[in-house]
């Protein structure tokens, strides 16, 4: 099944809750979180408190995107009983196996994260023990780019890694996706699909959720 997960970094922060809940209702799967710390990425966006601030507002589970230093020291504070994925990037992370190993100690699904001009050869060793590889179709940092199309590729060939070597892990993809492109990458392989401006930029967010979903 193919899952939807509006990134809440285009979203209107000053009403966030209502804005969760429109694409809860619209029939949105997961809520992605991006979390810019201002180091590994040129931005700063927002940390646990404003995740944690969602508990209650929405049932839909958190998809934690750390474009973060040092992910170790605060991946506690993104577990809660709705966080689905932790993702940290392997840019981010010397010792990646043992990052890996923590996020799963803590009960969330491990994700790892590559950026466009990093070759999928470096997850080698660690693709048996990840749950979610994303794939960015963007270099990290802001909503509202255009789609890097050797994106695409890149999720072929990891489809086939994954084929081949019998793994199950969720391919993930987060950057300019819109409708014109959300069918090529699912036909690539793409199973968790991430859209913020495409989203939240809409003039009728419930429709364009929709929309998406048809398009899968
Ligand atoms: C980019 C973030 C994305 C971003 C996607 O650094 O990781 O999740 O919010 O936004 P769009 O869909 O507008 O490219
Ligand atoms: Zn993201």
């Amino acid at each position: 099944m193919i899952r939807l997960a509006p990134s809440i970094l285009s979203a209107d922060f000053s009403k966030l809750g209502e804005e969760v809940s429109r694409i809860e209702r619209a029939g949105a799967h997961v809520i992605h979180v991006d979390v810019m710390d201002g180091h590994f990425v040129p931005n700063i966006s927002y940390g646990a408190t404003v995740m944690k601030s969602l508990l209650g507002k929405t049932k839909l589970p958190f998809d934690v995107h750390l474009m973060i230093e040092n992910p170790d020291k605060y991946l506690e504070d993104f577990m809660t009983d709705q966080t689905e994925y932790i993702t940290v990037h392997q840019e981010a992370c010397p010792h990646l196996h043992r990052t890996v190993q923590h996020i799963k100690g803590l009960g969330a699904k491990a994700g790892v994260a590559l950026n466009p001009a990093t070759s999928l050869s470096v997850l080698d060793y660690i693709l048996p023990d990840v749950d979610m590889v994303l794939i960015m179709s963007v270099n990290p940092g802001f909503g509202g780019q255009k789609f890097i199309e050797s994106a695409l590729r890149k999720v072929e060939e990891l489809k086939a890694l994954k084929e081949r070597g019998g793994y199950d892990f969720t391919i993930e993809i987060d950057g300019g996706i819109n409708l014109s492109n959300v069918k090529a990458v699912t036909d690539a392989g793409v199973e968790l699909v991430v859209a913020g401006s495409s989203v939240f930029g809409a003039e009728d967010v419930a429709a364009r959720v929709g929309e998406f979903l048809a398009a899968f």
